[in-house]
C-alpha cells in the first residue's frame, strides 16, 4: 500500500496489491482523474490518459487552448457552472448570489493510518500499517472556502474511502448547496447497474439495468436511508458474474437522505456521484466554520461480485463495526414482538423466557410496549419509564428475573419518536420536527423529535441512561418507525433550515456515540421498521441490524441474499417466526425457517409455549447446531452460489477462516415432480483438504467439491422410496462439510 506523488507531472498514485487510483493536478488547478482499476506499476507520468480534443459546441477556459473544456475532462471534484455541463460534486452559493466556484490545488499531505470524521460514522485503521491517507487541499479564492479531499487506501483489499471537509477561511458567508462525498469519472460507460431496492418488508431486492445516456439515480428524501433504496450501488461489466469480472461497489456510510447517481454523457464517459441528497441539504458556512461530509467507500475487484462483497464484509466487520461485540459471536435471542405484540404481562414474558432458556436461547428481548402509557401504537413514545401496571418491579425487576433464569436481558427503544399522548410531548410540544403554520403529519401516530436540538437528545439520553444504569440490560434494539416530514427545526434560524435533516442525523449519531461509549458491553441492534436504516452508518454503532419486518423464510432468502451484496452475515438480524407467517401467511417447515435464519444473527420471534413437544425438540437441535457452527456462519467467508432472484433454488455457503469447515445452505421454493439432477459447485474450500459430508457420510476433496460439485438432487422425484422423508414446498437442507482431525 503506497501513495506516490510525482512532482514533475503533478500526479498522485494510490495503490495496494489490488488497486491503483491515479489523479493529476490539471492546468486550471483542479484535480483530474486518470485511472481507477486493477493495480498497475507506478511511473512518473500518466498524463497521456488526459484525453482531450477540440470539439464543437463546447466552452473553453482558455483562449489559447481549444481543448481544455471541463466538460471533456475526467475530474475528482467538479464544480458547477463553468464549462462542465454534467452534474457537479460541489456547489457553493455566495453572498452575491453566484454559485460558481473554482477549487484549485493548494497543498497536499500524506498520512499514515486514517483520521476519524468528527461526529460521523467512518471506517478506521487500528494500526498505521493498515491504511494511508492522502489529503488534497483545494481552495476557492473568491468565496474563501477550502475543500480538503480525503482519500484513504486500505491494505485489506481494493478499498478506497473518501470524504470532503470544507472550511471557510474567508470572512464572507457561503452556503454549501451540494457537497458530494465522492465523484468518480470513468472513461467508459460499459457497465450494468445493480441496486438494492424494495419497500417495507421487501427490502434489498436486487435490481439491475443497463446504463443509458443521462442520469440513473437512487436516493432517499425520507430522512432515513430507507427501505426503498439501500445506499449502495454496483457497477459491473456486462459479463461479470459472482465469480469473475470487474465490479465497482459504492457504499455510503450514512443513515439519512442520500443520492447515488451515474451520468452517461454524449461521449459515453461516466460520472458517479455519491453523497448527501442535494435536494434536501444546504449548509451555511460562516467565516471560520467547517463542514465534514459523510464517508463513501468504493471497492474495485476483477474477481466478480462475490469477491467485491467479501471485501465489503471484511471491511465492515473489522474496520467499521467497533467495540466489544465486533468480533464476538452474537447471542441467540428470543424477541417477544411476534409472540405477544402489545398483549403481554410480566408473567407471560417470564414463561416465554423460561421456555427459551430450556431450548438453549441466550438472550431475552422485550420489544415495544413496556413503557409509559403504551398499550397500542397510539401512546407512550417519549416516556422511557416502565409501566408498573405491567411490570411491577420495573425494568430492573424484570431484568433480574430474566438474569435469574440464566438469560441475558435486552430492551427495545425508539428514542427519536414521541406520541402526542405522552408526558414528554406534553412537556416539550415544540421539540418535534414541524413547520410553522403548517400541520405536522404523523406516521404510526408518532412524531419525530427534533434531534438537531441538543436539549432534546440530552433529555432522551437521560431517560435511557437511567434505565441502563439501574437495570441489567445487555442488548438494545433501537427502532425508528417512520420517515420524516415537514422537516423544520424551531431552534434553527431561517437560513439554516436546510441543515435540519443532516443535523438530525448528527443528533442520532451523537446519542449512539454517547450510549455506546458509556455502556460498551451492551449489544446494539439497529432497526427502522426492519430495514429502513440498514446501512453502514448504523453499523458503526450497532454491529447488527434487523434486516426486515418480514420474517417469512422464503421472503428472507431474497432479502438476506440481497443484503449480502454489501453487508456481512454477522450484521443481518434474522429470526425464526411462527407459521402461518405474520407477513405473508405462508406455512414453511420449521427447519427451513431455521436454515435461513442461521445465516444471520439468529434468534426466535414466536411463542415457544405454543409449540408442540416435537417442535420444541427440533428448536433445541437447531440451537445446538447453531452454537456449534455460529462462528463459521456469522464470521466465515460468505459465498453466493445460486440466486433466489433467478430461479426456484437458492444456495449459499460459509467457509471458516481455516477452510476446515463449510456450511452450505440449499433452499427450494416450490417442490417439483420428477426433478432434474442438480449439483452445485462450491467455493472457498482448500483443494487438498478432505471433507466429510455430514448428510451422506461421504468424503470429498475440496477440489472435487469445487469443480465437480456437491450433489443436491432430490431423491424423492415424486415417488417416495421407502425410508425417505418426502419433500414439500419450501424445502431446505444444510450440508456440513468438515475436515476430520486425525
Ligand atoms: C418495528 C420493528 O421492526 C419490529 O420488529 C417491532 O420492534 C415493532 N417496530 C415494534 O413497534
Amino acid at each position: 500500500m503506497q501513495i506516490f506523488y510525482h512532482e514533475g507531472s503533478r500526479t498522485f498514485h494510490l495503490c495496494n496489491d489490488s488497486i491503483s487510483y491515479i489523479m493529476t493536478i490539471l492546468r486550471n488547478g483542479h484535480l483530474g482523474q486518470l485511472y481507477f482499476g486493477k493495480r498497475i506499476q507506478d511511473k512518473e507520468d500518466f498524463s497521456y490518459l488526459l484525453e482531450t480534443c477540440e470539439r464543437p459546441m463546447t466552452s473553453y477556459l482558455y483562449e489559447n487552448d481549444r481543448t481544455f473544456s471541463l466538460e471533456h475532462i475526467r475530474q475528482e471534484y467538479p464544480v458547477f457552472g463553468t464549462t462542465d455541463y454534467r452534474q457537479p460534486a460541489v456547489e457553493i452559493l455566495q453572498e452575491n448570489g453566484s454559485r460558481i466556484s473554482d477549487f484549485q490545488y493548494q497543498s497536499h499531505e500524506i498520512r499514515e493510518g486514517k483520521p476519524g470524521l468528527r461526529g460521523l460514522p467512518a471506517t478506521y485503521a487500528e494500526e498505521n500499517e493498515e491504511a494511508k491517507t492522502l489529503i488534497v487541499t483545494l481552495y476557492d479564492a473568491v468565496s474563501g472556502v477550502r475543500a480538503e479531499l480525503l482519500y484513504t487506501i486500505f491494505a485489506l483489499g481494493g478499498v478506497l474511502a473518501r470524504s470532503v471537509r470544507f472550511f471557510n477561511a474567508g470572512g464572507k458567508t457561503a452556503y454549501i448547496t451540494r457537497a458530494m462525498s465522492l465523484c468518480l469519472d470513468l472513461p467508459d460507460c460499459d457497465y450494468e447497474w445493480l441496486q438494492l431496492s424494495g419497500c417495507w418488508a421487501r427490502e434489498c431486492q436486487i435490481q439491475t439495468r443497463n446504463l443509458a445516456p443521462g442520469i440513473s439515480s437512487i436516493g432517499s428524501m425520507r430522512g432515513n436511508s430507507s427501505h426503498e433504496q439501500n445506499p449502495f450501488l454496483v457497477l459491473k461489466r456486462k459479463h461479470t458474474d459472482e465469480r469473475q469480472g470487474e465490479a465497482i461497489g459504492f457504499s455510503f456510510l450514512y443513515s439519512g437522505n442520500f443520492r447515488i447517481q451515474a451520468e452517461v454523457d454524449a461521449h459515453e464517459t461516466l460520472r458517479v456521484l455519491v453523497g448527501l441528497d442535494p435536494e434536501t441539504f444546504t449548509w451555511k458556512l460562516a467565516g471560520g466554520e467547517a463542514f465534514q461530509t459523510p464517508e463513501a467507500v468504493m471497492v474495485y475487484t476483477d474477481q466478480g461480485c462475490n469477491h467485491m462483497s467479501q471485501t465489503f464484509h471484511r471491511l465492515y466487520q473489522k474496520r467499521l463495526a467497533r467495540g466489544y461485540w465486533r468480533d464476538r459471536p452474537r447471542p441467540i435471542l428470543i424477541n417477544n414482538w411476534e409472540a405477544t405484540y402489545f398483549d403481554f404481562t410480566e408473567e407471560r414474558l417470564v414463561e416465554l423466557a423460561k421456555k427459551a432458556k430450556e431450548c438453549g436461547v441466550e438472550l431475552f428481548v422485550l420489544d415495544d410496549g413496556w413503557f409509559g402509557a403504551r398499550s397500542s401504537d397510539k401512546a407512550g413514545l417519549g416516556d422511557w419509564v416502565a409501566n408498573r401496571k405491567r411490570l411491577a418491579g420495573g425494568i430492573a425487576g424484570l431484568a433480574e428475573k430474566i438474569e435469574g433464569l440464566g438469560l441475558k436481558f435486552g430492551l427495545w427503544f425508539e428514542p427519536e419518536m414521541v406520541n402526542k399522548d405522552s408526558d414528554f410531548y406534553r412537556a416539550h410540544p415544540d421539540w418535534i420536527l414541524s413547520t410553522p403554520e403548517r400541520s405536522a403529519s404523523h406516521g404510526r401516530y408518532q412524531y419525530v423529535l427534533d434531534f438537531s436540538r441538543k436539549e432534546a437528545v440530552d433529555a432522551i439520553y437521560v431517560q435511557m441512561a437511567k434505565i441502563l444504569r439501574e437495570a441489567k440490560v445487555s442488548y438494545i434494539k433501537w427502532d425508528m418507525n417512520r420517515s420524516i416530514t415537514e422537516c423544520y427545526s424551531a431552534a434553527l434560524p431561517p437560513d439554516r433550515q436546510g441543515e435540519t435533516y443532516h443535523r438530525y442525523m448528527l443528533g442520532v449519531y451523537a446519542l449512539y456515540e454517547r450510549l455506546t461509549s458509556e455502556f460498551p458491553d451492551v449489544l446494539f441492534e439497529s432497526c427502522a421498521s426492519g430495514g429502513g436504516r440498514f446501512d453502514p452508518g448504523m453499523l458503526y454503532y450497532a454491529p447488527q441490524g434487523w434486516a426486515s419486518d418480514n420474517s417469512d423464510a422464503v421472503e428472507r432468502l431474497k432479502i438476506q441474499y440481497g443484503a449480502s451484496m454489501c453487508y456481512p452475515v454477522s450484521s443481518i438480524g434474522s429470526h425464526v417466526s411462527v407459521t402461518p407467517n405474520h407477513q405473508v401467511f405462508r406455512n414453511t417447515p420449521l427447519h427451513t425457517r431455521a436454515n435461513v435464519a442461521c445465516f444471520g444473527t439468529f434468534g426466535y420471534e414466536l411463542d415457544l409455549n405454543q409449540l408442540t413437544k416435537e417442535e420444541l425438540e427440533e428448536v433445541k437441535e437447531q440451537i445446538a447446531f447453531f452454537k456449534r457452527y455460529r462462528r463459521v456462519l456469522q464470521f466465515g467467508s460468505f459465498y453466493r452460489l445460486k440466486s433466489p432472484f433467478e430461479g426456484n433454488e437458492t444456495v449459499w455457503m460459509a467457509v471458516s477462516e481455516d477452510q476446515k469447515t463449510a456450511i452450505v445452505g440449499w433452499y427450494r421454493v416450490l417442490n417439483c415432480v420428477n426433478a432434474s439432477y442438480t449439483r452445485v459447485r462450491l467455493q472457498g474450500l482448500h483443494p487438498a483438504y478432505r471433507y466429510r459430508n455430514a448428510r451422506t457420510g461421504r468424503y470429498h476433496y475440496g477440489d472435487e467439491l469445487m469443480h465437480v460439485g456437491l450433489l443436491t438432487s432430490d431423491e424423492t422425484a415424486g415417488q417416495v422410496p421407502d425410508g425417505v422423508e418426502p419433500y414439500t414446498d419450501y424445502e431446505s437442507r444444510i450440508y456440513v462439510l468438515e475436515v476430520e482431525e486425525t
